[in-house]
């Protein structure tokens, strides 16, 4: 029988329902942790496996729902095998994202994708009641001329557009590379044209946050009411054309990219914990410190914007879902 009492609650429900998308309302008090690391470079340093395997064990530990690597982790030769089964001894589900080394020494995507158990380039998925994009930014852009292509292509933004389109939950975007530096996937424009434009039923935006790797750094900045959030690499901070003298020189010989970069002496990760009670999401902050020289002492006239957020940590941030 249906009362005022009920038709009141039902009234209620089916408003909150409104606000907030349904499949979010059942799953409303559990708190959601994904564990992120990005730019271990497998390939480049010589204690990938440890990075890693600190990530790994940690995240069992706390069980958090999944984890997320944000790109530059492997290419796809047998050697790597270990490395990548230490990644799969998370016990939970696994997500990959592909960044421009990874296809290092002539790999093509397909085949880095079939390594790792990688099903789709781009994709997306839904999580305790929230939805989930996996983008490739390594597509070549028309006027292409060499170097790493960072763009994502027609048929990409197509996909992306259709994405955002046919879910009604709050969304949270991964790529390798970012949206936000100025020198970074060429057509960034047109992709946040498309995150913008994304509205829930409620005139909200749909786009919660966006989260990147790639440029090594510890920083945020808000784009059209979305915040372009950093993840810091898990090893080291790329300096290209200076040269870090307090590096071993065997290990610099066997491992050039040390001497090139100002490095973390232990690994960085984070975990993104979205609080659907409180409609927010934050991030866990990480410190190590240098090994060896900082950037400041490795190179203390240099003035590139991108040295300001040059620290061997992750700093914790909290961002309201909408
Ligand atoms: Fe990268």
């Amino acid at each position: 029988m249906i009362t005022r009492r009920t038709l009141l609650k039902n009234s209620v429900l089916a408003a909150s329902a409104f606000a907030l998308p349904l499949e979010a309302v059942g799953a409303r008090a559990k708190k959601i942790r994904i564990g992120l690391i990005a730019d271990i470079h497998k390939d480049l340093v010589p204690d990938a496996d440890e990075r890693l395997r600190s990530f790994i064990d940690r995240m069992n530990e706390e069980s958090v729902d999944a984890v997320m690597q944000l790109g530059d982790f492997c290419t796809p030769k047998p050697a790597n095998q270990a490395f990548l089964d230490i990644f799969n001894g998370f016990r939970g589900p696994r997500y990959h994202v592909l960044g421009n080394h990874d296809t290092d020494g002539g790999f093509t995507r397909e085949k880095t994708m079939a390594f790792w158990g990688m099903k789709r380039r781009y994709d997306s998925f839904d999580l305790g009641g929230y939805h989930f994009i996996v983008l490739d930014a390594n597509d070549r852009p028309k006027d292409w001329k060499g170097g790493y292509p960072m763009s994502l292509a027609a048929d990409q933004l197509e996909w992306l557009r259709k994405d955002l389109e046919g879910t009604r939950l709050n969304t949270f975007v991964f790529s390798h590379q970012s949206l936000e530096r100025p020198d970074c996937i060429t057509n960034q424009d047109e992709v946040r044209a498309i995150l913008e434009a994304a509205k829930t039923t409620d005139g909200k935006r749909k786009v919660a946050g966006c989260f990147n790797g790639h440029w090594h750094i510890d920083h945020s900045r808000v784009i059209g009411g979305i915040p372009y959030i950093h993840v810091n690499s898990a090893s080291y901070y790329y300096m290209g054309g200076v040269r870090n003298d307090s590096v071993d020189p065997e290990l610099g010989k066997k491992f050039p990219i040390l001497t090139m970069s100002a490095n973390y002496d232990g690994p960085l990760y984070t975990v993104l914990e979205i609080d659907p009670t409180a409609g927010t999401f934050a991030l866990r902050g990480m410190e190590s410190k240098w090994r060896g020289m900082s950037p400041q002492e490795i190179a203390p006239a240099r003035k590139k914007e991108e040295d300001t957020w040059a620290r061997p940590s992750i700093t914790a941030g909290q961002w309201t879902v909408v």
